[in-house]
């Protein structure tokens, strides 16, 4: 049985069916957006910034009046500029069709100015440069601070004086890392509101832009099948998983200095966790959703050492190939105690979830690629069909898989008869599989939290109160890990990890999935 067979039609989701309303309010004479891209030769601006954009105009989805300014230190001309970003353009979206005579429309509406981060005149000659360009009686401007944190307070104090709007808005999006720990993030937020009031600031966490992280409240609440199981009663354990089959070659100078658990746990998996856990919401307002959020973190117990596992991937050879270690990147320390590995137990000390682990489990190098979040259903109550059927139904639970990526779907594992005249059950899935029941592309994240920044919806940017709690409850196991020196355990590159993760959910009767 597949849900893909139970729709309407029974066919695929067509690009028409499934069109995006969202870009139809964006157009305006009277009005233009410039979005400035500052740290422009970076490599997320090129991976995935420009991109994006790109995508947003090829679906109409930016405004009438637009212009992109790359801005950053290194020199370069507009042409150049162009040329750079052209090599990272594709056109994914509709592939039968030649987008060229899109990319270059896009390119050219593409600008660039190199100028020092910490200097005034600087922004103040992007200031003018914007204006040139700027149509309609209203200039709107969105900066996106892709550069390094360091840079974060420079950049917002020198483009707030001399390159902010006069007549409309003037908005921030501000790249993770978001400090370190409370006391750095409280120090970053605090140094920003000099500048900025809080609904100036978009802070992104990428993840809550994929789509179905943004479709978990979907599944939640418009379906009345899952949300009166959405609790202790029903789940016995819900894991959150996150592994990268390649390891952190080319950012080990930014990694060593945060590890996978400030780089993933605490704010992509926290994330999805809250969105997860979350009360419904009074309404699907932006401010309605992120205080369910808060609630659920602050109901949140600070983590335990005790509950958490760090390994760090050590060479490995397969296949004659050999795979380096954390610590050959020339950029890592020789003797880092980094984790590039976490597994941790978490719990939510409210009504709903009391007494149930909510697993997160995030590894670089490890043996695949893969987003997931897994709930385990609680075992069916009597012994009507328990194991003289041909399986174990102690073991063989309900248990809901939302994958995030990659190749999206949403699956539930459910006991079926197996068909003939004996009566033998086993384990089969109810299956929404995305490429199977919806012909249109999916988004890069980036494409909707742009869109987002550029309309005004704050819904999936993370707010400063937000934060201050998801750095609650990781700070004082970072501080406890750093202090006492913990050694991460070493395992083989492209392995599962370490074994101590399996002990780990072994202590509350789980089993990864
Ligand atoms: P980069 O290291 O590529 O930096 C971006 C630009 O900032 C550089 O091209 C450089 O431009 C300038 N820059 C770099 N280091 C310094 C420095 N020490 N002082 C002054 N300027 C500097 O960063 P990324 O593009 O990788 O990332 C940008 C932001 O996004 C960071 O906050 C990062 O943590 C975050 N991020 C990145 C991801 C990725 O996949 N890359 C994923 C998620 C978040 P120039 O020299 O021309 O001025
Ligand atoms: C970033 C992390 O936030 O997310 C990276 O800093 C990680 O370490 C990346 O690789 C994963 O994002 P995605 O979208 O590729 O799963």
């Amino acid at each position: 049985i597949t849900l893909a067979n139970i729709g309407n039609s029974g066919l695929p989701v067509s690009s028409e069916e499934y069109r995006d309303v969202s870009c139809f309010g964006t157009s305006g004479e009277e009005s233009t957006v410039s979005i400035t891209v500052v740290g422009a030769s970076g490599d997320l601006a090129k991976k995935k910034i420009f991109p994006a954009l790109f995508a947003l105009f090829y679906e109409d989805c930016l405004p009438k009046h637009f212009t992109i300014f790359g801005y950053a230190r290194s020199k370069m001309t507009d042409d150049e500029l162009r040329n750079m970003v052209s090599q990272t353009l594709t056109c994914r979206i509709d592939k039968r069709d030649s987008c060229s005579e899109k990319m270059d429309q896009f390119l050219r509406r593409c600008f660039y100015h190199s100028g020092q981060y910490d200097s005034e005149e600087s922004f103040a000659e992007l200031d003018k440069k914007l204006k040139e360009h700027e149509a309609g009686t209203i200039s709107n401007r969105l900066f996106y601070l892709s550069i390094p944190p360091n840079i974060f307070m420079d950049v917002v104090k020198s483009a707030s004086k001399s390159a902010s709007s006069q007549n409309g808005w003037t908005r921030v999006i501000v790249e993770k890392p978001f400090g370190r720990d409370s006391e750095s993030s409280a120090a970053l937020t605090s140094s920003l509101k000099q500048y900025l009031v809080e609904d100036q600031i978009f802070r992104i966490d990428h993840y809550l832009g994929k789509e179905l992280v943004e479709n978990l409240s979907v599944l939640r609440f418009s379906n009345l099948v899952f949300e009166p199981l959405w609790s202790r009663q029903y789940i016995r354990n819900v894991q959150l998983i996150f592994s990268e089959d390649f390891g952190t070659e080319g950012r080990g100078g930014y990694f060593d200095n945060y590890g996978i658990i400030r780089d993933i746990m605490q704010n992509h998996l926290l994330q999805i966790l809250a969105l997860f856990a979350m009360e419904p919401p009074v309404s699907l307002d932006a401010e309605d959703i992120r205080n369910e959020k808060v609630k659920v973190l602050r109901s949140m117990k600070a983590l335990e050492l005790e509950n958490v596992v760090i390994g760090q991937y050590k060479s490995h050879t397969k296949d004659g190939i050999t795979y380096p270690s954390y610590v050959d990147d020339k950029t890592v320390p020789k003797n880092s105690l980094t984790p590039t590995f976490a597994a941790a137990a978490l719990f939510i000390d409210n009504a709903r979830w009391d007494g149930v682990p909510f697993l997160m489990k995030a590894g670089k190098a490890v043996d695949s690629k893969r987003a997931e979040i897994r709930v385990q259903f609680r075992h069916v109550p009597g012994n009507l069909y328990k194991k003289s059927f041909g399986m174990d139904l102690d073991r063989a639970t309900n248990e809901l898989v939302i994958r995030v990526q990659p190749d999206e779907a949403i699956y539930l594992k459910i006991n079926n008869k197996i068909p003939g005249l004996g009566m033998r059950l086993h384990c089969s899935d109810l299956n929404l599989h995305y490429a199977a029941r919806y012909s249109k592309e999916i988004p890069d994240a980036y494409e909707r939290l742009l869109l987002d920044a550029i309309e005004g919806e704050r819904r999936l940017f993370i707010r400063s109160d937000e934060l201050d709690a998801a750095w609650k409850l990781f700070t004082p196991l970072l501080k406890e890990l750093e202090e006492k020196k913990i050694t991460p355990e070493l395992y083989p590159y492209g392995s599962c990890g370490p074994v101590a993760a399996h002990y780990l959910a072994s202590k509350y009767n789980v089993r990864w999935g």
